[in-house]
């Protein structure tokens, strides 16, 4: 069952710190250097209405019907990031329980909100994968990432309905699962009460700068988050991007770049094999996480030779043995394994 701490990790550390202007980036999680040409032109054509104050109507329903649902579950948000503090500002829970190693923005947002957090720490012996079991019945608030950052791992479907129960909101951070082919697992598109679905459109289309985010729940949860908002907190710019990246088209490409990734991360996870480094479980989301005996001393090395990779540290249950590492090209990936090597040469 889950533990009440005081938390010496700074949770609000993130791969951005990590990844400082002119090294090669395996740390942040962002999948594109830059927005696509035919969003970029969206963005750029927002701009002649930024006089007027933004309406997401067109949003909402663009992004109610990519899931098939109402527009009435929709709560468009700057960021995923957004959402935790909505969550943590209007609930009112008395146990709220995150499962980790897990993205710390969740548990930072409730800790600043006042609520004590108890954490279930999954462990590499299990391959970081969730016994529902490990959820005391009477948590009443329930956060998990699917899939998980930084662990990569999918929880199936059977765990995530086994987390369902009568007088508990579960929140389900969903920020990667458009990197999942066919978004398997995804609780999207499942109306459902106490389910809350956070995503984020900022990793698969380069959008970090831009925040653009969205929640999807039972419509009395969401006038409760939306009472904690400020007025129009997601720009008109953001607003555009959210109603195209919810078009046909771009659902359609962001699939074929999942599958895309599958391969990518398929080499990244070999060539890493290779050289003896593993990594935990089965990985399903655009980075892997690897376990290298003294792992703190290869990520100062790497950083020394030009390229940034995400330190495990700051994750609960995690030690500076663990590494996030990025799906990247292949050209990069080769890369990286060149510099580990050379790092790890005698
Ligand atoms: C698991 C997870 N959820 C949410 C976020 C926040 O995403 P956004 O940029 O949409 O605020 C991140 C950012 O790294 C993340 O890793």
């Amino acid at each position: 069952m889950g533990m009440t701490i005081d938390t010496d990790i700074d949770l609000r550390h993130h791969g951005d710190l990590e990844a400082s202007p002119g090294l090669l980036d395996f740390a942040v999680n962002v999948r594109r250097d830059q927005p696509p040409p035919w969003l970029r032109d969206v963005i750029e054509a927002s701009l002649v209405d930024l006089a007027r104050y933004p309406d997401d109507h067109a949003a909402r329903m663009a992004v109610a019907a990519r899931h098939g649902r109402s527009p009435d579950d929709v709560l468009l948000t700057a960021g995923a990031a957004e959402a935790f503090v909505l969550i943590a500002r209007a609930l009112r829970p008395r146990r709220a329980v995150v499962v980790h190693p897990q993205f710390t923005e969740p548990e930072a947002a409730l800790r600043a909100a006042g609520h004590p957090v108890e954490r279930v720490i999954l462990t590499p012996e299990t391959g970081f994968v969730l016994d529902p079991a490990q959820i005391s019945p009477d948590a009443d608030l329930v956060v998990i990432g699917n899939p998980t950052n930084p662990t990569s791992v999918l929880h199936p479907a059977r765990t995530l309905d086994a987390l369902v129960r009568s007088g508990r909101t579960l929140v389900v951070d969903e920020a990667f699962m458009d990197a999942v082919p066919s978004e398997r697992g995804s609780w999207a598109g499942r109306p459902q009460p106490g389910v809350l679905v956070i995503r984020s459109l900022t990793k698969t289309w380069g959008l970090a700068g831009l925040r653009i985010g969205y929640l999807l729940g039972q419509p009395a949860v969401l006038d409760a988050l939306r009472a904690a908002q400020p007025l129009w907190p997601v720009s008109t710019p953001a607003l555009a991007a959210a109603q195209a990246c919810s078009a046909a088209a771009a659902v359609h490409i962001a699939e074929a770049d999942a599958v895309a990734l599958g391969a990518d991360r398929d080499y990244l996870v070999a060539e890493l094999a290779r050289i003896g480094i593993g990594v935990a479980g089965r990985p399903q989301a655009p980075f892997v996480l690897a376990w290298v005996d003294s792992g703190e001393r290869l990520r100062l090395g790497l950083r020394d030779r030009g390229i940034a990779v995400r330190r495990g540290d700051t994750f609960p249950g995690l030690s500076s043995d663990w590494l996030r590492i990025a799906v990247r090209s292949r050209e990069s990936t080769d890369q990286l394994i060149c510099a580990i090597r050379q790092d790890l040469a005698p």
